[in-house]
């Protein structure tokens, strides 16, 4: 049976940041900030708030949205680029401090298309019936592998979480998911450090060639939309709302128009939220559900792109 979304929920740590305060700590502004990427403040974890904590918060909103008990989930995929430890992985936390035990639990690491690869993968495990109910999370704590001295980096990214709660259903939600990877431009967007015999060795920062990454999203972006579009028979015109990543204001621009798109069919909460990595599409998307943007029988088509490189879609009927 398809899979489709019963509830989402989101959570933001409650300390935010904003261009302004960025301004007085790095040599940027908040016009820069704005004019280049959109991005208007973002949130930042408590000291003692681990990915997991932000993971549970979003997926008790997501279980409540869709009247789904913890105990009734029986699988828990969690996307993050930056979990609590090396191992175990920050879902088996989750499913822990959930209290959902003995369905398989793991996490997808993809960085920033890391909810796409999650939400493509628990819907397959769904319809092949592997699993009934599926918790699917992205989760991130950006703020801690970011180099706060580094201007072209830690003006982007943010703290978040995003979930969904996925059923099977008689009527297909998901419609379709198409994921890529070309690891050949690893190099441009990485946090090339690892702990090796107790130490760090390599930088642990987020290390990124902006205007390449640049480049690379907006292609990739178009081109997945279009894929997903051909195999469903649909145009751009079909499309209702379009949710990428959120990374830049600017390139998601670039990819509606590429699409011919119009601006207003685009969800985007970069200006609030800033880059949250694997959480931005599953925050932007749980946005948009509860201010009643998006309604029954709309098609909603998520784009993910994200280092790797990777890139995919979901496409998917509400
Ligand atoms: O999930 C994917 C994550 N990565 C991304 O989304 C990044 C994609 N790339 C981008 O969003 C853009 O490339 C950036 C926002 C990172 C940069 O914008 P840009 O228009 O490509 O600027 P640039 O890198 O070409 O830099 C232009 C200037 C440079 O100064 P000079 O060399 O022209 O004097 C930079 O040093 O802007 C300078 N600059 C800044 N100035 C003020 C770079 N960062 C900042 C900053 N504040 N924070």
């Amino acid at each position: 049976m398809p899979s489709r979304i019963a509830g989402t929920g989101r959570y933001l740590p409650a300390q935010v940041l904003t261009n302004a305060e960025l301004s007085r700590r790095v040599n940027t502004s908040d016009a820069w900030i704005r004019e280049r990427t959109g991005i208007g403040q973002r949130h930042i974890a408590g000291p003692g708030e681990q990915t997991s904590d932000l993971a549970l918060a979003a997926a008790r909103e997501a279980l409540a949205a869709a009247s789904v008990t913890a105990a009734e989930i029986d699988l828990i995929v969690v996307a993050t680029t930056s979990p609590d430890m090396v191992f175990p992985s920050t879902a088996c936390i989750v499913q822990d401090k959930l209290g959902a035990h003995g369905g398989p639990a793991f996490d997808v690491q993809a960085v920033c298309s890391g909810f796409v690869y999650a939400l493509a993968v628990a819907d397959r495990m769904v319809a092949d019936g592997l699993a009934r109910n599926a918790l699917v999370v992205g989760a991130e704590i950006y703020s801690r592998i970011l180099d706060w001295n580094d201007r072209g980096t830690c003006v982007l990214f943010g703290d978040g979480a995003g979930a969904v709660v996925l059923v099977p259903s008689a009527k297909p939600g998901i419609l379709s998911s198409h994921l890529h990877a070309d690891g050949r431009y690893r190099n441009i967007l990485c946090v090339p450090g690892q702990v090796q015999s107790g130490a760090v060795t390599g930088t642990p920062y987020v290390q990124m060639d902006g205007p390449g990454v640049f480049k690379f999203a907006v292609r990739v972006l178009a081109e997945s939309a279009l894929e997903a579009l051909a195999a469903n028979g649909m145009t751009a015109a079909d499309v209702d709302w379009l949710i990428p990543h959120q990374a830049n204001v600017r390139i998601m621009d670039a990819t509606a128009r590429r699409l011919g798109l119009a601006h207003e069919r685009v969800v985007s909460t970069v200006d609030l939220h800033a880059n949250t990595s694997a959480a931005s599409i599953p925050l932007a998307l749980d946005v948009a559900v509860r201010d009643g943007r998006i309604q029954p029988g709309q098609h909603v088509l998520l784009l993910g792109v994200g280092g790797g490189f990777t890139w995919g879609s979901v496409l998917l009927r509400w």
